[in-house]
């Protein structure tokens, strides 16, 4: 990969935008983090703070973006990762998600073409909406409901691809767009109702399982690192091709065998229940992934054993973390169920409403 000296991640305190500062700045660069801690976590960046190469704003990309970040001089990239993800946080303030996708991504926008940088928008599988083709090829335009709750996330990102492409049509900067599908892995929250964080903490907790409808609706999921490592070589891709990418994990199953395996790996003894089907949830997602591996010679690496095992010993380490109370090994890798007080500890935890915007600062 062709060095580069500073970039710019919006949402880096997020579940990828963290994991993304993490290989950028393995990877040599500077990395300067935006975000408000409406989704993110300060924990997420614990271990990032102490490095030298990484400075953080706290700030909402909606609002005019801090001047001495506008004063920054030798930005390369500008990865544009601010936005709720999951439905019950991006639905609890519509109108911040709408707007995060189409003010924040223009004011990032201006700032990359004023700073001559390349921008990357974190776009979704969800532009596709409920598919009508399988698997979802870029050149599909979608079947999205554009008055519904989840309208504010899908209609949103649609309306940042197009204001990004305006921009590329324009010449005003060099554009990618990544649609990212079901990404799992370390630093997921607990309470973020994602199928994979859900299964994996209700069965360490012991709790009941929750599924949604039949449960043969189904789902391709990547882990976070083959992910992060589509958005670099996404970024970095200098070739002709200006359009979107799908970024996700090929291999679909049913959320009924997902269930499965993780019971398997936690050795869990949870009961399954079945709730109704949310409003416009799809039934199948799949990404054609043809176009990245031909372009950035990309694909998935992790199987989803691994990637369910490492996500397990997380939510295990985590809910250890919060009750003070050690499970497991110290390398975190133990998958055994929690005991009663972790489980207790990790129920509260799921419980936990996204807490206020916290204030810490961390300065170059
Ligand atoms: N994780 C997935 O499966 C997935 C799938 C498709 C697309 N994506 C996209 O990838 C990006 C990251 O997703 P994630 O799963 O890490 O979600 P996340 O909620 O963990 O991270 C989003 C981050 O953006 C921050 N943020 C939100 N609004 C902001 C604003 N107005 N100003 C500044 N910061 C703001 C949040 O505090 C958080 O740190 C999102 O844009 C999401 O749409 C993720």
């Amino acid at each position: 990969m062709k060095r580069k000296s500073s970039c710019v991640v919006a949402g880096g305190a997020g579940f990828v935008g963290s994991n993304l500062c993490e290989a950028l700045l393995a990877n040599g660069l500077h990395v300067i983090c935006i975000d408000n801690f409406r989704t993110g976590r300060m924990d997420n960046l614990r271990a990032l703070k102490r490095e030298p190469r990484f400075t953080f704003f706290e700030a909402d990309i909606i609002e005019a973006l801090p001047t001495s970040l506008r004063r920054q001089r030798g930005i390369d990239w500008v990865f544009n990762l601010a936005c709720a993800a999951s439905p019950p946080h991006y639905q609890a303030d519509p109108e911040h998600t709408l707007l995060t996708s189409v003010m924040g991504t223009r004011n990032l926008l201006a700032f990359a073409e004023q700073v001559r940088a390349r921008f990357l928008l974190a776009s979704t599988s969800e532009i596709y909406g409920d598919p009508q083709t399988h698997p979802q090829v870029e050149s599909y335009w979608g079947y999205v409901n554009p008055t519904g709750p989840r309208a504010c996330y899908d209609e949103g990102k649609r309306a940042a691809e197009t204001l990004v492409f305006d921009y590329g049509r324009a010449q005003r900067g060099e554009v990618r767009v990544a649609r990212i599908f079901n990404t799992y892995g370390p630093r997921m929250r607990a309470d973020d109702g994602r199928v994979v964080s859900n299964v994996v903490t209700q069965a360490l907790a012991g709790d009941d399982i929750t599924i949604y409808g039949s449960g043969r609706q189904t789902r391709s999921f990547c882990y976070v690192g083959d992910l992060v490592a589509g958005l670099i070589r996404l970024m970095a891709y200098d070739g002709n091709y200006s359009g979107a990418v799908n970024l996700g994990n090929p291999v679909e199953m049913t959320i009924h065998e997902l269930v499965g395996k993780v019971l398997r790996l936690t050795s869990s003894e949870s009961r399954v229940v079945r709730r109704p089907l949310p409003v416009d949830d799809p039934q199948r997602r799949c990404p054609d992934i043809s176009l990245a591996r031909r372009l950035l010679n990309w694909a998935p690496q992790v199987k989803l054993e691994e990637g369910l095992r490492r996500t397990i010993a997380y939510f295990a380490e985590e809910a250890a973390n919060a009750a003070s109370f050690p499970i497991g090994n110290p390398a975190g890798t133990s998958t055994r169920r929690l005991t009663r007080r972790s489980s207790a500890r990790l129920s509260k935890m799921k419980d936990t409403s996204i807490p206020q915007m916290e204030r810490t600062f961390i300065n170059p």
